[in-house]
């Protein structure tokens, strides 16, 4: 699903209080009729720290990281790990929050580490991803400890190799698989099929050369497998079909290398609800299914069960975000279309630039009220592309100075934020419990002339 065309999309309804809250738990309206997020006004939150503001739920990252490692503890064996793919939304109280709940990370380039590190988190429980890591990438990885590196290519199997050699240690890895699936989600994130630019493919040969390659080397330790077939991802049995798949392989290769892993990555994936009309999944009944198919698999090859691991990302943190911006001009266009423009953009959000992603808009002092107004919601940047999101339902009334609420965007949102027209970023605010903390305060006019020498 999810690759719905932008074009044909239905118009999105008024959202009424069980709309909202069907959307996300965390989303409410008060006694005044005003959007509450995480218990707390968001009118409120938006006065104290200005607009465009990114408000995050950190009762609800907490909820979210629990339903995996709940899952988790009851499901596979004892050392399966949950790891979040911090490319979702990568800021240093967000890695303190998923270290607390006992998450590893998945990161994919120093600045990800670097966060991760300075968040205290334990390095031994670091994933280094990225199909391109350099030389000065895997020494500076070694040189912190980070537990393990995700291989994408035979070329790095070198890298690490000369650089553990150098340092004297053994360096855990897994390597990357292509295990030649398509999840029908959308093909900027469709990375399970053969022809991607992630991992050796098992249909090519390549994934069984590269493991050969990784066993013969004398500073490499092969720890077990990764893949990750894609982001957003709603299909029935996706999970279930790539388990057998890289179990599978798995039996493939003791076979024919008597080599026998001790770990299977399944990388992250499940989709959220953006809008109403995208289904819930209920993640510990889908992990149910990954169990019963990972046994199945194993059993049939008589394959000792593999810990296994999972890295999600925006089932982590995306309902736990809403972005607040201030309603600017309202342009009608007669016969034509209207125009509803905020005090942000793409360069907060660039994902329905990027990808026709789907948004939930609503006002924040009246998100039930009818809405008669069919507009697109669009940025401030110097760039017709720059649309939040079109097609939007608000009252006919929506003037200038009100507040508008986009649900939903606590993942690649900041995370994919640019300085596009040296707009500054907007600040993190993270909720909890009633308080509400600046996490990663606003960019200033001098931040963005900085590094300028
Ligand atoms: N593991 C690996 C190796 C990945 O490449 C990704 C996402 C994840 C885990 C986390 O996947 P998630 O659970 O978040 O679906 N910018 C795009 C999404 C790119 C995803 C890239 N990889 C977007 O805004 O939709």
């Amino acid at each position: 699903m999810t690759n719905r065309n932008p074009l044909t999309h239905p118009r999105i309804p008024a959202a009424g209080e069980s709309a909202l809250n069907a959307l996300c738990g965390n989303l409410s309206i008060g006694t005044n009729g005003e959007l509450r997020f995480a218990g707390q006004d968001v009118a409120e939150l938006a006065a104290r720290h200005g607009t465009p503001l990114y408000l995050m739920d950190e009762d609800r990252v907490r909820d979210n990281c629990r339903t995996y490692t709940e899952a988790f503890s009851r499901l596979f064996r004892p050392g399966s790990m949950v790891l979040y793919a911090s490319k979702a939304n990568c800021f240093r109280r967000m890695m303190q929050v998923v270290a607390e709940e006992g998450l590893g990370a998945d990161v994919v380039s120093p600045g990800e580490i670097w966060t991760a590190l300075r968040a205290g988190f334990d390095p031994a429980r670091i994933f280094f991803h990225s199909n391109n890591k350099t030389a000065a990438d895997v020494a500076f990885a070694m040189e912190r400890g980070i537990g393990y590196f995700v291989v994408d290519h035979a070329y790095e199997i070198e890298l690490i190799e000369a650089e553990a050699a150098r340092r004297d240690l053994r360096q855990k890895v897994l390597l990357r698989i292509t295990p030649g699936i398509d999840t029908h989600t959308y093909e900027a994130v469709n990375t399970g099929k053969v022809d991607s630019k992630f991992g050796s493919a098992i249909e090519t040969g390549q994934a069984e050369a590269i493991t050969a390659l990784t066993l013969a080397q004398p500073h490499v330790e092969l720890c077990g497998f990764h893949c990750h077939v894609g982001s957003m991802v709603f299909a029935e049995d996706v999970f279930e079909r790539t388990v057998e798949l890289m179990v599978g392989f798995l039996a493939d290769v003791r076979a024919a290398l008597g080599y026998t892993a001790d770990m299977l990555d399944l990388g992250g994936g499940y989709g959220v609800r953006y809008t109403a009309e995208d289904p819930a999944i209920d993640i510990p009944r889908k992990l149910e299914d990954v169990a019963a198919a990972l046994r199945l698999s194993c059993a049939l090859r008589d394959y000792p069960e593999p810990l296994l691991l999972m890295e999600p990302g925006r089932s982590i943190s995306a309902d736990a975000g809403l972005t607040v911006y201030q309603v600017g001009a309202v342009k009608r266009i007669p016969g034509y279309k209207n125009y509803v423009s905020v005090d942000g953009g793409m360069s907060d959000n660039p994902r329905y630039a990027l990808y026709g992603s789907h948004y939930t808009c609503l006002l924040a002092a009246r998100p039930a009220a009818e809405g008669e107004l069919i507009c697109d919601v669009v940025g401030r940047c110097c760039e017709s592309g720059d649309v939040i999101q079109p097609n939007v339902s608000l009252p006919a009334d929506v003037r200038e100075g009100e507040l508008l609420a986009v649900c939903t965007t606590g993942a690649y949102n900041y995370s994919m934020a640019s300085n596009y027209n040296r707009i500054p970023r907007p600040p993190i605010v993270m909720l909890h419990n009633g308080t509400d903390d600046v996490a990663v305060r606003r960019e200033t006019l001098e931040d963005l002339i900085a590094l300028d020498v």
